[in-house]
């Protein structure tokens, strides 16, 4: 363990939300810590701020008064940054500019001692980028913190290419000793977290455009069905539709315009509107006092048809079984059918998603009345689940295939016929982009797994759903999507190779 001791000074330079986050951990980790920022007053009010947070966490009982009191006096703000040269580590959270970065490690070089620590907590700008101007640019690494800080149990070291491993070691070590679960990445564009996320909002987004369903109803699915903390809709809400359109910009111009992390023309609209989530009051959503709250679309109720077969015992098929049992309701099981045909009720035979839209799966099986599932992540817990009709499939079994599923307890999101439908080609694209990530040594299986977990609160990390899901289903949704939407879809070289190698993208 090479965490910088307790009574090693720490500097935090630009007092905005992450500097004061940062500063936070750092003086309740036991530094005596100096904020700095250029704006006259702004290192004093963010300290006013850290003090009234500290102080309401004590009358809360969720912090120990002496700790918060050991903390506050330790922290200052510094006049200048002639202060600072006695710091060991300095962290940058100032303007996302690279310009101003690089002039203010510039400046700092001149006063600190050469074995200070330097590190930026930029989301977004190479490392290497901003210590190439400096004469030891081997001690400055990126701390990426996920905000709010204090609350947020993630960062992301990053590793320039001159960052030193000993540099990396004991900014991870030192994040480790405030607390923080520190996973390591190089510094390529959006880092680990930011750039395995894209798919999230962008599949998301574009489902909405092609109509597929609304936002409440997408948002709905994605919890309900996916595990997600919080839909697209909402989380973009929340996020910010400009900061969430910027950093997906940034991700897509970093990649030379890669299909893949294409903005979206939905989200520009919202940006160009004004309507950038909470903080304006209105995104997808409406946050204005009275408006109603988001209302998810699901189908009115059906008759079960009396005349039910579940074949096979994948997830799906094992949880309508449990269900229909439970609510003494009569089916027929087979063993696995040839066309992997889930179940059979009345006129209807439903399908889980291969990335083929319905209509295209009704035509290959020359069977009319097909309807598909979506992927869930538990489908013994989950209470709704997406439905999606062949064109040419008759009204009749269409409610039959409603009528079992309500049966058996789901609320049914009925959507329009999309390839892919809406968790599986979220899921299946951040799985691709993950096994992408991994295979250029952006980080470890293991750490990519985990950052994902916590910097985003995924359910799972997207390593581990392949492994569940299999990577060879995760290859047929991929190229399925791919001969009908284009590159977008492309599974990567480290998925095929998981695919034909029979190993895990953990062994890859
Ligand atoms: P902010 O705008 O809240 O705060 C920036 C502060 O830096 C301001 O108080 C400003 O006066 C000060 N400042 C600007 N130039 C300065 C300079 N040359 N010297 C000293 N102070 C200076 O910004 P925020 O959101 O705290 O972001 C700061 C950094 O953290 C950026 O690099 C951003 O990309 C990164 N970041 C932001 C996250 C977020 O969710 N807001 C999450 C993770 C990283």
């Amino acid at each position: 363990m090479t965490a910088l001791a307790p009574r090693t000074t720490v500097a935090v330079i630009g007092a905005g939300t992450m500097g004061a986050g940062i500063a936070q951990v750092a003086a309740l980790a036991g530094h005596p810590v100096f904020l700095y920022d250029t704006r006259p007053e702004a290192a004093a009010q963010a300290i006013t701020g850290i003090q009234q947070g500290l102080h309401a966490l004590v009358s809360k009982g969720r912090l120990d008064a002496s700790l918060a009191e050991t903390a506050l006096d330790g922290l200052r703000a510094a006049d200048a940054l002639a202060d600072l040269s006695g710091c060991g580590l300095i962290i940058e959270a100032i303007v996302e500019r690279l310009d101003a970065k690089a002039a203010l490690f510039d400046a700092l070089e001149a006063i600190v001692a050469p074995d200070c620590l330097l590190a930026t907590n930029t989301s977004s700008i190479p490392v290497t980028a901003i210590g190439a101007g400096l004469r030891h640019p081997g001690r400055l690494g990126g701390l990426h913190f996920f905000n709010p800080a204090p609350r947020m149990p993630l960062v992301e070291i990053v590793s320039g290419l001159d960052t030193t491993p000993t540099t990396a070691t004991t900014l991870a070590d030192t994040a480790t000793a405030w607390g923080k679960t520190a996973v390591h990445a190089r510094s390529t564009p959006g880092f680990i977290v930011n750039r395995v996320a894209r798919p999230f909002y962008a599949e998301g987004l574009r489902l909405l455009q092609e109509q597929v369903l609304d936002p409440a109803t997408l948002d709905h699915v994605m919890r309900i069905c996916g595990g997600f903390r919080m839909g697209p809709c909402e989380l973009t809400d929340l996020i910010g539709q400009d900061i969430n359109a910027a950093v997906s910009r940034s991700v897509w111009t970093a990649f030379h315009h890669a299909p893949r992390f294409e903005p979206s023309l939905l989200q520009q609209e919202l940006v160009d509107g004004g309507r950038l989530g909470r903080k304006s009051g209105r995104g997808f959503h409406d946050y204005r006092e009275g408006a109603p709250a988001p209302t998810p679309h699901l189908a009115a109720p059906q008759t079960c048809p009396t005349s039910i077969t579940i074949h096979g015992d994948s997830p799906l098929a094992l949880a309508l079984r449990a269900r229909l049992q439970t609510r003494g309701i009569a089916f027929h099981t087979t063993s696995a059918a040839q066309d992997q045909r889930i179940a059979e009720a009345g006129e209807a035979v439903l399908y889980l998603t291969d990335g083929r839209s319905a209509t295209r799966r009704a035509h290959d099986l020359d069977r009319p009345a097909t309807l598909l599932l979506d992927l869930v992540l538990d489908p013994m817990l989950a209470t709704c689940l997406p439905l999606a009709a062949a064109r040419q499939c008759p009204d009749t079994a269409r409610q039959d295939a409603i009528g079992l599923l309500q049966a058996a307890g789901f609320g049914v999101a009925p959507t329009q016929d999309a390839p892919g439908m809406v968790v599986m080609r979220t899921v299946a694209m951040l799985i691709n982009e993950a096994a992408d990530t991994v295979h250029q040594g952006v980080c470890s299986a293991a750490d990519l797994n985990l950052a994902m977990r916590l910097g985003v609160n995924y359910p799972l990390g997207p390593l581990d759903w392949c492994d569940r899901i299999g990577a060879g289903m995760i290859g047929t949704v991929l190229t399925h999507l791919r001969s009908s939407d284009g590159e977008r879809y492309r599974p990567c070289g480290a998925l095929q190779s998981a695919i034909h190698s029979g190993k895990s993208l953990h062994d890859a």
